[in-house]
């Protein structure tokens, strides 16, 4: 409970419903709010700029307590003019250059290397990254995490294959796989690392489809470990982000906030960690 005068609720502005990463999150956020017996919004600004900023300014018309919130730019001035507003202000799943809010982020740069790492000890020498846009920090740090395994395992560039999509879905993992499959047989990479789980379902969906074997004809490593990676048709390794703490930590630090006169702003960063399951071993 927030002291008298409160509205006692926060809100989630989440960047992207259709992703059960984003729902995880949600879930941590209201377990925390629950405890400390607040309500919680949730709103969807579906990765588009003018809903999000239509979404936060309606929550502060509102009057709620706090906002949690995936932006779909980290380094926006619109958050910026919410902190000025006074309405306290926690990014979740986004590294920001800002220090006048707390943010809660998982190390991509690492999450990308130990991708690689284990599709290295698995024998693979030819891999493809798909991913995209790389406008997005994460899928660049998850790109770059990669390339540095890579280079250190003394692996030629051009053999880490980049596949940039649009965005991050099922249907862009589909459009990929078939991508790989036009490539001449001696240049098409044995593995793929997806930059999200919901890519590499699609990929997983289009290799089964076209009569591929997983692993043994493309291993696949996606990222998130959603759950739905466990109970794939080829159950999918994945890079675990520990997504429902994410949100209990990012909601924790917003109470603290707004009842802590000590509060200062903590910029938390957690550790992914492998999941090996039969899409890459067999
Ligand atoms: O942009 C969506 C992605 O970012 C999610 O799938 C998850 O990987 C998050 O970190």
């Amino acid at each position: 409970q927030l002291r008298m005068g409160r509205s006692n609720t926060f809100a989630y502005v989440m960047l992207d419903a259709t992703n059960p990463f984003f729902t995880d999150v949600a879930r941590g956020i209201e377990l925390a709010a629950e405890k400390a017996d607040l309500s919680l919004f949730l709103c969807n600004s579906d990765g588009r700029g003018p809903r999000e900023a239509a979404h936060l300014a309606h929550l502060q018309q509102h009057r709620v307590d706090g906002l949690l919130i995936t932006p779909v730019d980290p380094d926006s001035p619109e958050l910026a003019r919410v902190v000025q507003h006074g309405t306290p202000l926690v990014v979740v799943d986004r590294a920001t250059t800002s220090r006048s809010f707390c943010s809660v982020t998982v190390d991509d740069r690492l999450g990308g290397r130990i991708a690689i790492e284990h599709l290295l000890d698995q024998g693979h020498t030819k891999v493809a990254f798909i991913g995209g846009p790389s406008s997005i920090g994460q899928i660049r740090d998850r790109f770059d995490g990669a390339c540095d395994a890579w280079r250190e395992a003394g692996l030629p560039e051009t053999d880490l294959l980049r596949v940039e999509t649009e965005t991050l879905s099922v249907q862009e993992g589909l459009v990929a796989g078939e991508r790989l499959a036009g490539l001449p047989r001696r240049k098409r990479p044995t593995a793929a690392f997806c930059a999200n789980d919901l890519v590499a379902l699609g990929l997983l969906q289009q290799a089964i489809s076209s009569g591929q074997r997983v692993p043994e004809d493309i291993a696949i490593v996606g990222y998130d470990d959603i759950a739905f990676a466990a109970g794939a048709a080829v159950p999918l390794s994945s890079v675990r982000q520990p997504r429902q703490n994410l949100g209990r930590a990012a909601a924790d630090l917003l109470i603290d906030e707004v009842n802590n006169p000590e509060h200062e702003h903590q910029q938390v960063e957690f550790t992914p960690e492998l999941i090996a399951r039969t899409s890459t071993l067999g």
